[in-house]
C-alpha cells in the first residue's frame, strides 16, 4: 500500500506531483532519540532534497547545535513542496500521513517534537485529542498513541514564526531546552 520505497514516485497529490523537483523524505539519525516534524518542504528543501535547509532550517539547526542536540531525525508532515509556499491542504496531509506513520514505526523515537500547528494538529487528532491553538499546546508534554503505539509529544512553534517575533523566539528556545532535558542531553 504505502511502503516507503514508493514514496519517491508518489503521485497522490496532483498539484504537488506536478510542481515538485523531488520528494523530501527526511534527514538524520535512523535510530533517533528525537523526531522533529515540520510542515512541508520549501523552495530550498525541494532543491536539496533535505528538510529544513532554508531560512527556518538555519534557525532550527543553529539552535540545535548551540544546545548540543544532535541525536535526531527531521521530516515533514507533507513530503512535497506546496507551490508558492502555501499551507498544505488537509487532503495533502491525509494523503501523506501513511508515510509519516511508517516513519514513526521505523524510527521509533523517544520523543516527537512537532514544529508548528499543522503537524501538531495531525498527530493530536490521530490520537483522538482535540487541537486547541499551537500557543496552548507548545512546551507541554502530551502522551499520544498512533496505531496503538505510544509516544511522547512535545509541540513547539514553527521556527519561521520566530523570525519577526522575539517572544516566540524565546518560547522556541525554552521549549528546545525542555526537549533536551526530557531527552536527557
Ligand atoms: N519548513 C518546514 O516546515 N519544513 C521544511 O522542511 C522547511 C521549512
Amino acid at each position: 500500500m504505502h511502503p516507503l520505497d514508493n514514496i519517491y514516485s508518489c503521485n497522490l497529490c496532483q498539484d504537488l506531483t506536478k510542481n515538485r523537483i523531488q520528494v523530501v523524505v527526511g534527514d538524520g539519525n535512523l535510530t533517533p532519540n528525537i523526531l522533529f516534524i515540520g510542515e512541508a518542504p520549501g523552495a530550498q528543501e525541494d532543491i536539496e532534497g533535505k528538510p529544513f535547509v532554508g531560512r527556518s532550517g538555519k534557525i532550527l539547526r543553529n539552535a540545535l547545535s548551540e544546545l548540543k542536540i544532535s541525536d535526531f531525525y527531521i521530516t515533514n508532515l507533507v513530503k512535497c513542496r506546496p507551490t508558492n509556499n502555501r499551507d498544505p491542504t488537509s487532503e495533502e496531509s491525509k494523503n501523506c500521513f501513511p508515510y509519516l506513520k511508517l516513519q514513526l514505526k521505523q524510527l521509533n523515537p523517544k520523543i516527537i517534537c512537532t514544529l508548528g500547528r499543522h503537524s501538531t494538529k495531525k498527530l493530536l487528532t490521530a490520537s483522538g485529542i482535540d487541537m486547541k491553538t499551537i500557543t496552548a499546546h507548545r512546551g507541554t508534554k502530551i502522551d499520544i498513541s498512533i496505531d496503538g503505539v505510544k509516544y511522547l509529544l512535545l509541540p513547539m512553534y514553527h521556527p519561521a514564526a520566530t523570525i519577526y517575533n522575539q517572544k516566540l523566539k524565546e518560547n522556541f528556545i525554552s521549549d528546545l531546552k525542555k526537549l533536551s532535558d526530557i531527552a536527557g542531553i
